[in-house]
């Protein structure tokens, strides 16, 4: 039996799921894996699968040294099933099943409710792929070209996660949903992906940086939430997960953070000041700031739109079902059942935005999209100290979570960025002062420039202060000539 951590590496499917003792699973994921290849070769990154990519790939699932490093193509990814150890004597810790042993088989009652779950977070995984695909072409370095290519072989390994769990625990079901996942595509009219924002285009490298810090920072509070699942097989998947996406997120984060520094720095040098004179910064060929603005308000407004409706029955019921908890459940300080307590939650009586208490149960996505609010700002902070340090006064922030939603209690209204209501033509008028307008995505477009030479930065973006497993600035993370 494995023990939990020594991962696998001599079948087809590497892993530490037991998986060469377990024929009809090895049957089922053998199976599925040539569709997954074509979908990979289809709807994957374009161009550069024959390159060698300097990738890291989950070799254990210990704390340290999980990952190595080395080049690889990507079509030769070694994608695996890869379960975070187990913790002994693990209880459910919260809902009505509160301190009852941890379950290592469905519960015949929520197996449709599970199901439901495993089949949303896995949609979005070869969705992003799917979204991201066109950018290898004008990727702004091979620093820049590798880290997009890593989140997207890990992104297919999330999808491989669930869909293992997929095939171990819900038969034939669970064979139908794994090809269900391989059929849908991103902005597809006839078979789009299940959530809005995975349907959405990633045109451009700035949408991508975006991208990876709002909305994987999402799939990080899903995952953190679904790794309190009563479900231990489904606990042990998330947690693991976890580790592959904090450097999505650090990807976003440091993206957008270079692409700040790269600015200031363009600024100063011409002696600009003022973050308003647009046209004398785009004349440095460098992201104004005020575009960088209207870029955040969109992706974390797109990204709010996946936490659900404000009140949910259904998140209540997969809370008392104890399959899915809250942000770090383990470490909150109260009864875990939420019975009688309540939540503030922000709603609109009477043409105004006011906060009302409501049963704690059924705020749950409010709960869950006010942590990612606060994990998001904690970055944008981040950001804010690059022109903190440059001397300029301009400041990036998160918007009202009430402006420019399509889901939940502000789908029906307009509001401004500070969350005032706006009538539908205030909004028109205002618009293009808070989003992405027609020209900001032009002007974008037209910097995206392939900077492929090893070393070599596009003009719009700093080199990053250290390299990927330490190395040095001119490393050749792609080898693109063939
Ligand atoms: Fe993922
Ligand atoms: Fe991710």
């Amino acid at each position: 039996m494995p023990d939990g951590t020594a991962v696998d590496y001599d079948g087809l499917i590497p892993n530490n799921v037991g998986l060469a003792d377990d024929a009809r699973v090895r049957r089922a994921l053998e199976t599925w894996h040539p569709g997954y290849i074509d979908w990979w070769r289809q709807m994957g990154p374009e161009g550069f699968q024959d390159r060698l990519v300097y990738l890291r790939t989950a070799v254990g699932v210990g704390s340290e040294g999980w990952a190595k490093f080395g080049y690889v193509k990507m079509p030769d990814y070694r994608w695996g099933v890869l379960l975070a150890p187990a913790v002994e004597d693990r209880k459910i810790g919260f809902g009505a099943h509160k301190g009852e042993a941890v379950w290592q088989e469905v519960p015949g009652e929520y197996r449709a409710m599970l199901r439901r779950l495993l089949v949303i977070q896995g949609d979005t995984e070869p969705a992003s792929v799917e979204q991201q695909r066109h950018l290898g072409a004008t990727a702004p370095s091979q620093y820049d070209m590798r880290n997009l290519f890593q989140v997207n072989v890990e992104e297919g390994r999330h999808l491989w996660a669930m869909v293992y769990l997929l095939q171990k625990y819900f038969g034939r079901d669970g064979r139908e949903e794994a090809e269900e996942l391989l059929r849908r595509r991103s902005g597809d009219q006839d078979s789009p992906r299940m959530l809005g924002a995975f349907n959405e285009a990633t045109p451009d490298w700035l949408s991508f940086f975006m991208f990876t810090f709002f909305t994987d920072r999402d799939g990080k509070m899903q995952l953190a939430a679904l790794a309190q699942s009563g479900f231990d097989p489904l606990s042990r998947t998330c947690r693991f997960m976890l580790t592959e996406e904090a450097h999505h997120m650090f990807v976003g984060e440091t993206g957008v953070q270079r692409i700040v520094q790269r600015t200031c720095d363009a600024m100063r040098e011409a002696g600009i000041d003022d973050p308003m004179d647009v046209e004398r910064v785009r004349a440095l060929g460098v992201i104004d700031l005020p575009t960088l603005q209207r870029k955040a308000n969109l992706h974390f407004s797109l990204t709010l739109d996946l936490f659900g409706n404000e009140i949910s029955t259904n998140a209540a019921n997969a809370f008392n079902a104890g399959l899915k908890g809250r942000y770090h459940e383990d470490r909150l300080a109260d009864d875990h059942v939420l019975g009688s307590d309540t939540y503030p939650v922000l709603r609109l009586r009477d043409g105004e935005i006011v906060r009302e208490d409501v049963p704690a149960l059924s705020a749950l996505n409010m709960r869950l999209r006010d942590d990612f609010v606060d994990d998001a700002n904690a970055g944008v902070a981040r950001w804010n100290r690059v022109l903190e340090r440059s001397g300029l006064e301009f400041r990036l922030r998160l918007p009202h979570v009430g402006f420019n939603r399509r889901i939940g209690e502000f789908a029906a209204i307009h509001a401004d960025t500070e969350g005032r209501l706006l009538s539908e033509d205030r909004w028109q008028a205002q618009r293009d002062t808070m989003l992405p307008t027609n020209d900001d995505n032009r002007y974008v477009e037209s910097l995206m420039r392939p900077a492929h030479e090893p070393g070599a930065f596009a003009s719009w973006i700093a080199p990053p202060t250290r390299g990927i497993d330490n190395k040095p600035g001119d490393f050749e993370y792609v080898k693109i000539e063939a």
